[in-house]
């Protein structure tokens, strides 16, 4: 199939002009004015007019958990689902997370999640490898999994003790065959022993509600792993990336490491943008029960800041969905709530609408910290995060004036509530292709499950 998108607006991480896309197959294969498409045969030339829209790479969301077993039950999206929800936001790449199980191997892990992808999957995918369990059989896995299956970042929990958690022991250790390997450390970076702590002393005050997840995670337990986290990257020369960071404490840390020109990146996610912890006085608290939790206004304006200083170079979701009704898990006990948030249909919109709508990015901006730089971080780019020649055809046809407004009654995720609902939206994907594939026209989706592919990454991209 050869398609002409027409007359778009493109914007990309660095430009901005009014160009037609060549798609041939899955692939970009020009990009200009008046091309001239005389030399194909106009009955299969499917003509897209984008006149008046602007025409975006497709968003990379590398922070989803989909179909996992977390906290006594599964994250309620599967990999349909998900990535289904994701297309219609505009996000045509996801990367998920597999968990190595404690006493397992990390090969084990690969195939319990391919179990539940494989053949599923709506828009493109990739999976981080989360070790759990450092011992020296993992070691000799990690060569593996980067040169082989194409899986070159490495999650670690700082945090979930008991569940995920490794000590500093393992994590060295992991840092520096990853480091040889020519991978990256991936840190959910909070203070596992002290949140342990305090949710045991919240406990046994008889302090049960959601405002407790809260203030069992205060910001010096961000604070300090993230700057433990940092330090030991740099001991070890080993590439690192910070997940989910929240707040102004953690920020700092980095501010820091960046002085020594380190190898640092950072990723916050949509939700510590724009809502607060004020969420957790509420009836329905447990929606926002995630982690790290929601922080304070101050924190929003320091990552708002930390985004255009270039500190903070990708905007996430962590999605990671649970219903009403396996919320209520925790419903005399903070502690049992599946943590966990949904957003990643919402991401681009809101990020759009917050961010770019606003005036506190720009458009350039918006493609580089929703889609490029996931790219370039995670051994993706050019083939995915910019729209170029030779790169895949995932490309977003936006309305940047349409106003909406965000609802679980009309969201295509499967949660029976929305974090943001009612909220008003200004700015709308209205056509998405997935590698040139038009997947996602006015509000229906044309693709199905099996359509997506697993994208086999390289190793860290030396380009950011
Ligand atoms: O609350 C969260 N973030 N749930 C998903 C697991 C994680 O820590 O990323
Ligand atoms: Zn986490
Ligand atoms: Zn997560």
């Amino acid at each position: 199939m050869t398609t002409l998108i027409k007359n778009g607006n493109i914007i990309t991480a660095t430009d901005n002009y009014v160009a037609d896309i060549l798609i041939e197959g899955e692939i970009i294969k020009a990009i200009g004015r008046d091309l001239n498409i005389e030399t194909y045969n106009y009955s299969s030339l499917q003509i897209i007019d984008a006149a008046g829209m602007l025409v975006m790479p497709g968003g990379v969301d590398p922070h989803v958990h989909l179909d996992m077993p977390f906290m006594g039950t599964y994250s309620s999206d599967n990999y349909e689902t998900g990535t289904r929800a994701a297309l219609y936001g505009g996000t045509t790449t996801v990367i998920d997370f597999i968990l190595q199980k404690q006493g397992n191997s990390l090969q084990a892990a690969l195939q319990e999640w391919k179990g539940r992808s494989d053949n599923n999957c709506v828009g493109d995918y990739s999976f981080h490898m989360a070790v759990t369990d450092f011992n020296d059989d993992t070691k000799k896995e990690i060569k593996h999994f980067i040169e082989e299956e194409g899986i070159t970042s490495f999650k670690t929990f700082m945090a979930y003790k008991g569940a995920l958690m490794i000590d500093d022991r393992q994590m060295i250790g992991l840092m520096e065959e990853v480091k040889k390997c020519g991978g990256l450390i991936n840190v959910h970076a909070t203070n596992g022993d002290m949140i342990d702590y305090l949710i045991a002393k919240h406990i046994a005050e008889g302090k049960f509600s959601p405002l407790y997840h809260y203030l069992s995670q205060p910001e010096i337990t961000e604070a300090e792993a993230s700057e433990r986290f940092v330090d030991m990257a740099s001991y070890t020369g080993c590439p690192g990336y910070i997940v989910h960071l929240t707040c102004e404490g953690a920020l700092n840390a980095v501010r820091n490491a960046t002085r020594r020109n380190q190898k640092m990146f950072v990723e916050t996610c949509i939700q510590y943008l724009i809502i607060d912890a004020s969420k957790y006085e509420q009836e329905d608290g447990a929606k926002w029960v995630m982690s790290p939790p929601l922080r304070e206004k101050k924190d929003q304006e320091t990552l708002w800041a930390g985004i255009n200083q270039g500190l903070v170079q990708v905007v996430a979701t962590d999605h990671c969905p649970f219903m009403w009704e396996q919320k209520l898990m925790g419903k005399d006990d903070f502690s049992k709530i599946p943590n966990g948030h949904p957003a990643i249909e919402n991401r681009m919109e809101l990020l759009f609408s917050e961010g770019v709508n606003k005036g506190k990015i720009t458009l350039n901006k918006f493609v580089e910290i929703s889609s490029t730089n996931a790219a370039k971080i995670f051994g993706m780019f050019p083939k995915k995060g910019t729209i170029a020649v030779g790169s895949d055809a995932d490309i977003v046809l936006w309305d940047a004036n349409e106003e909406h407004t965000l609802s679980a009654s009309t969201h295509h995720m499967n949660v029976d509530y929305s974090g943001y609902e009612g909220w008003q939206v200004k700015g709308k994907v209205k056509k998405v292709l997935l590698r040139g594939k038009l997947a996602i026209d006015n509000n229906e989706c044309k693709v199905d499950k099996g359509f997506g592919k697993f994208v086999k990454r390289n190793k860290v991209s030396q380009v950011i």
